[in-house]
């Protein structure tokens, strides 16, 4: 490298699992990152970018970062697979195989990277799913930061899934989904089998996938630094579990308040795109502005959840029984074959509320009218709402989702969690003890939070001091 080169700022290659959850916190770490002047690849499957391309300002938000850059990489699916709208589970096993071919090759093709005025890869940042990484980088000598986008709690429930078998208290074919699990450490005395994440609802303690999951979790200690979407205030003991197996760990969250902050230190305008794979129909935003405050309870489950036709019309009724507001954001794609609902819905909606395919959520969260929040809890949905101080009512789908809704609603104590149930009277009564009978015993809860995460991300707080020392830390790889 000539003397010129030399000075050349880090180059962080961030690459997500190519799903919209996944690549959320990790588009706000690559702002940050760049926002401390490092240069960015950002790797993105071909359907992903085009996506992105076609329904956000994406071409703007990124044209600030001078040091930023997309690659996009097929992802090894034919044309014509229709990507979304499958079962997840169904996808994701073929989608972490398909791409790291795609990935190595490019890497190894494009010499990792390197081009005038940009030095070859400094490190990689990769999902933790993407477990392939970490031979690729052992082999290149390239140092790995994983990214785990779920919380610390479902990080830590999984880490322990082996100890959990052990002991017997896998939900082997759901008995006992009440019992407390006792190999956790430090959830001892709250997590039921029925909150295990998802995968652990098997038929064998032997199931082959379960083995796949543990070992995919294990191996995050392979790299040399983890970070994770969460702040210190809200997770302090599970992390404390944590720091025993991955020393080195930043916690960087909520990513996108943190990136929020960061932009109004240096002055720099508000983002213009949230990296959404669907357009935001904003008229929703008209809709909130017309709403009293905090009366509105907003509804979504996600970027990959799928309910059947009768679990819609379950919430449906619901909502329209409890005589709330409600603004429900709802994919085209996750109702399977379920349009005839939808568009029944949508009719017997005008009165009571207002439906949109994807909403601009965390500008809804933060809007005054919104009061409370039916969701999958998804960390980023469940990191957004907390920011937000907005209380939840939890309908977990799967995977880590399990195990954050167990938190909301008995470590944050921000919510309700209704998970197994999907009954227009559970759900009614869930709507009215959240937005009026425990109103204001969550709200004062959920403003506490909000509080905290206000505290994380300010100068010197717990996630800004955490990004400061993986700057520094991934600055220090290039002296
Ligand atoms: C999955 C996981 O289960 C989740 O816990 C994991 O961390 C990532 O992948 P997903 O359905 O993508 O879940 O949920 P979530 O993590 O909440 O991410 C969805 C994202 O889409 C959020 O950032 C949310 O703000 C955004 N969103 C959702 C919108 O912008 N508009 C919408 O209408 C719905």
């Amino acid at each position: 490298m000539c003397s010129k080169d030399a000075k050349l700022p880090p180059h962080v290659l961030i690459f997500p699992l190519p799903a919209q959850g996944h690549m959320n916190s990790m588009l706000n770490l690559a702002q940050l990152l760049c926002l401390s002047d490092f240069h960015v690849t950002f790797i993105v499957s071909e359907f992903n970018h085009s996506r992105l391309l076609k329904h956000t300002s994406t071409r703007s938000t990124f044209a600030r970062y001078p040091g930023f850059q997309f690659q996009a990489i097929p992802d090894g699916l034919p044309d014509d697979h229709p990507r979304a709208g499958l079962r997840i589970m169904d996808i994701i096993p073929s989608l972490i195989n398909n791409v790291a071919p795609s990935f190595k090759k490019m890497l190894i093709e494009k010499d990792l990277l390197a081009s005038a005025g940009r030095r070859p890869v400094t490190c990689i940042v990769a999902d933790a799913v993407l477990d392939f990484n970490a031979d690729f980088a052992e082999e290149h000598g390239i140092p790995l930061i994983y990214f785990r986008t779920i919380s610390a709690a479902a990080v830590w429930a999984l880490f322990c899934v082996t100890e959990v078998a052990e002991a017997n208290e896998l939900p082997v074919k759901g008995n006992g989904m009440d019992e407390l699990v006792k190999s956790i450490p430090g959830m001892e005395d709250f997590l039921r089998r029925r909150d295990l994440p998802s995968f652990c609802r098997v038929d064998d303690s032997n199931d082959p996938a379960l083995h796949k999951l543990i070992a995919l979790t294990r191996q995050t200690v392979r790299a040399q630094a983890v970070i994770l979407n969460t702040f210190e205030d809200l997770e302090r003991p599970v992390l404390s579990n944590i720091l025993t197996h991955m020393p080195r760990l930043y916690t960087i969250g909520p990513s996108n308040v943190l990136l929020k902050s960061r932009l109004e230190e240096k002055k720099v305008g508000p983002l213009t795109s949230s990296g959404s794979l669907w357009a935001e129909d904003r008229s929703c935003i008209d809709w909130l502005n017309a709403q009293q405050p905090k009366s509105v309870i907003y509804v979504s489950f996600g970027s990959l959840t799928i309910m059947t036709r009768d679990q819609i019309s379950e919430f449906w009724h619901g909502l329209v029984n409890s005589g709330h507001k409600f603004l429900w954001a709802m994919r085209p794609d996750s109702a399977g074959s379920a349009d005839r609902v939808i568009f029944e819905l949508e009719e017997g909606t005008k009165e009571n509320g207002y439906m949109v395919e994807w909403a601009p959520q965390e500008e809804v969260l933060n809007h005054v009218t919104v009061g409370g929040f039916i969701t999958h809890c998804g960390w980023n949905s469940t990191l957004k709402s907390i920011g937000a101080g907005v209380p939840m009512i939890c309908w977990p789908y799967f995977a880590d989702q399990m195990v954050n809704s167990r938190f909301v609603s008995d470590v944050w104590r921000v919510g309700l969690d209704i998970k197994d149930s999907c009954d227009r009277v559970v759900i009614e009564n869930a709507v009215r003890e959240l937005m009026e009978l425990r109103k204001d015993e969550f709200s004062k809860r959920a403003s506490r939070l909000a509080a905290q995460v206000g505290r994380a991300v300010r100068e010197g707080g717990s996630s800004d001091r955490s990004l400061e020392d993986l700057i520094r830390y991934i600055g220090s790889m290039i002296t």
